[in-house]
């Protein structure tokens, strides 16, 4: 039998720790890589880390940046969409849709249902 997530327990699945890639290789500079890694970093905590990484393999559709242990994956990300991250994603835990990778999310209702029941297995 499920329980129903209590107040306490819906804190815990926010706060849990994530760790968002930034790559800085060379075609996401191109695209200001580096300004969306620093507006991140403002954002970083003991419950948040934040990094450049190197190439994600992902050149054509950057700035990429990688939030694990979602999995999730965003594209064309600029330092204005790291507001909506951090609220929608990071502490209400719903990944912004409209920035989401296509190609690796081409469906959101599976991607938050994946999620949810990530969420409940820690
Ligand atoms: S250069 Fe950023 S994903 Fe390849």
């Amino acid at each position: 039998m499920s329980q129903l997530p209590t107040p306490e327990s819906s804190n815990q699945s926010i706060a849990k720790r994530r760790f968002i890639q930034v790559c800085q290789y060379r075609s996401c500079q191109r695209f200001n890589a580096a300004a969306v890694l620093a507006e991140l970093k403002q954002h970083a905590s003991a419950e948040l880390m934040v990094a450049a990484s190197s190439c994600l393999g992902q050149c054509g559709s950057g700035p990429t940046v990688r939030v694990v242990p979602d999995n999730v994956w965003y594209c064309r990300v600029s330092p204005k969409d790291v507001d909506a991250i951090i609220e929608q994603h990071i502490r209400q835990g719903s990944p912004v849709k409209r920035l989401l990778h296509p190609r690796f999310h081409p469906d959101y209702e599976r991607l938050l249902e994946r999620l949810k029941s990530q969420s409940t297995d820690s």
